[in-house]
């Protein structure tokens, strides 16, 4: 398909650019107490934005730092890329190697196709709808654990968690009593294709954004994985919480949620 081809190319680059200033860029800036960012999110994002204006100039743009690029003069703004240039700034700022970059294509309010890509390990995840999952080039699916109580879950907690820690506590207390065990790595959009490829078996969070979540979606989706809200009903990249799995412990995971609180 043209625009994973494209999407693919361009996380490649941008993640390069990730690499150059992995270590070297020490400059972190503050969006929020615990929101940083720094001069790779900006460059990357850049690249990528470049490159889109210049292959495909009616189509509008998602960027985390730069919000909503309306190129569009008369389409409307079906076309759309959803673009995280560097999902897990916390962790390259401390040099933590678990970041992404995430490219995502949505026509009409559906996501078409992405690619995320882990410039340390040189992973490229990637997938279209209809056409199955990749992890650099081979099928991937999701992994066979039938319990809950056998599953490796990932999870992460929102910026302004300081405000939402009851709630984010609760169901992270939850899962950690009824799986085998919880981790919390850094990146969103790696824990989907994580989940995409088998390493783990079920993901949850609160208040993520549509940039964390676009790619990975149908990543997670193309490779037999099930993604919806925290009780079962359809995902929205728009909404704010996200439950993902293998399929076979997602009703276990939505139980867990209920009896959460
Ligand atoms: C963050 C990561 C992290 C998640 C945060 C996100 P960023 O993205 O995806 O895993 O827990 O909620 O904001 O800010 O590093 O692009
Ligand atoms: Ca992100
Ligand atoms: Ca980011």
């Amino acid at each position: 398909m043209e625009y994973l081809d494209f999407a693919a190319d361009v996380a490649r680059s941008a993640g390069e650019v990730l690499r150059h200033y992995a270590g070297r860029d020490k400059k972190v800036e503050h969006k929020g107490r615990a929101n940083l960012v720094t001069v790779a999110d900006r460059e990357s994002e850049a690249l990528i934005i470049r490159e889109i204006h210049a292959r495909y100039p009616n189509h509008t743009i998602l960027a985390e730092e730069s919000g909503l690029v309306d190129q569009s003069s008369q389409t409307p703004a079906s076309d759309r890329w959803i673009i995280d240039p560097l999902d897990g700034t916390t962790n390259y700022a401390h040099q933590f190697p678990m970041f992404s970059v995430s490219v995502g294509f949505e026509r009409d309010g559906r996501m078409m196709c992405g690619a995320v890509y882990d410039p340390i390990r040189d992973e490229m995840f990637t997938a279209s709808r209809g056409g199955g999952a990749f992890l650099n080039g081979e099928t991937i699916s999701v992994s066979g654990v039938s319990s809950l109580s056998d599953g490796l879950l990932l999870t992460g907690f929102p910026y302004d968690f300081r405000e939402k820690v009851e709630r984010a506590l609760d169901l992270f207390r939850s899962f950690l009593v009824s799986s085998q065990a919880v981790r919390r790595a850094g990146s969103a959009a790696l824990d989907l294709c994580y989940i995409a490829c088998g390493r783990s078996d079920g993901f949850w969070e609160l208040d993520l954004n549509p940039w964390d979540t676009a790619a990975g979606l149908v990543i997670a989706e193309e490779a037999g994985g099930r993604v919806t809200d925290f009780s079962g009903g359809p995902f929205s990249i728009y909404s704010k919480e996200i439950l993902a799995s293998n399929g076979a412990i997602h009703e276990e995971m939505m139980t867990a949620i209920a009896n959460s609180d």
